[in-house]
């Protein structure tokens, strides 16, 4: 297994992440398998590739494009350390104004104070590192007490359903398309104790339920949640909220057009290093 390694400085990186990303999304990679880590001198962006050949035809391409401000890099990795290697750039951080995460190996070494969640994130997206996470969290908290039923489409490694979980949530509904989330999902939920009343493999666009839910959390692609608004909004009750994020800043205007369904208010927009998050309130009366 090659890793390949986007390292960037402090110094006005959240733009050229973005731009990073977006490349890496062009040649192929998906959003799931690039993890984002902070080191003290800055952000890396890892992936992985199995060939030689097409880890050497990455690096080239990257190296052509314009992202000058990045150190580029490929290392090969014996097959045991693969999984484990990106982990290491994987520190405790500051998740929410109350939640702070902490890397499951790191468990019985940490001595931080607070309220923690021990996360394992294994190869899938949302070790808490990224900001759409971030900001789809910090609304959840917000909402602290609100809520009781809590669905989270697309819940990649679990942890916007722990944060609920420990926002007083009860009866809780986690899905993903990806088994490997799943897996994932389910051994951090179990570390942190938080007991779902679902976590399951299920395409969102396929599910056929009628179920509502106090709030609902959606952290997918802006393409994916303007063709799901509907849905989306019929799964949150009157009075309810919904929370969305997974936006660039540069698709906020087509989201806003786009994502207009009568029934919900917009409560709060916030942006964050290149992306936006939005909350909507499900009026009582259509
Ligand atoms: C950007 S990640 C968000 C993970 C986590 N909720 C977070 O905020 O950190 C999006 C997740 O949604 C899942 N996903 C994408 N489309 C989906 C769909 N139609 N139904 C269910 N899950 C989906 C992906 O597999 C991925 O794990």
């Amino acid at each position: 297994m090659h890793e390949i390694m986007l390292a960037f400085p402090k110094k006005r990186q959240a733009i050229h992440i973005l731009a990073a990303r977006h490349i890496l999304h062009k040649l192929g990679i998906g959003e799931k398998d690039i993890a984002e880590a902070t080191t003290p001198s800055g952000t890396v962006l890892l992936f992985y590739i199995r060939s030689r050949c097409r880890a050497d035809f990455f690096v080239k391409r990257l190296r052509r494009t314009r992202l000058k401000s990045a150190a580029i890099s490929a290392t090969f990795l014996r097959k045991d350390d693969w999984q484990l290697k990106w982990k290491d750039y994987f520190k405790p951080f500051r998740f929410t104004k109350a939640l702070t995460v902490v890397p499951l190996r790191m468990k019985d070494s940490y001595k931080g104070r607070g309220d923690v969640i021990y996360i394992d994130t294994g190869p899938v997206f949302g070790a808490g590192t990224h900001p759409t996470s971030q900001m789809i969290a910090a609304f959840i908290e917000k909402k602290k007490g609100l809520f009781k039923s809590f669905l989270d489409v697309g819940t990649g490694a679990g942890i916007l359903s722990i944060v609920a979980s420990r926002c007083g949530a009860q009866d809780i509904r986690a899905i993903d398309i990806d088994r490997r989330a799943i897996r994932t999902a389910r051994r951090n939920c179990a570390i942190n104790r938080c007991s779902l009343s679902h976590l399951g493999v299920l395409d969102f666009r396929r599910w056929r339920s009628k179920r509502q839910f106090d709030f609902v959390a959606a952290n997918l692609l802006t393409d994916d949640l303007l063709t799901l608004d509907k849905k989306l909004a019929s799964r949150v009750k009157k009075g309810g909220y919904l929370a969305v994020s997974g936006i660039s800043l540069g698709n906020l205007p087509k989201f806003r057009r786009g994502f207009d369904i009568r029934s919900l208010r917009c409560l709060a927009v916030i942006k964050k290093k290149g992306w936006a998050a939005l909350l909507y309130k499900k009026l009582d009366k259509k």
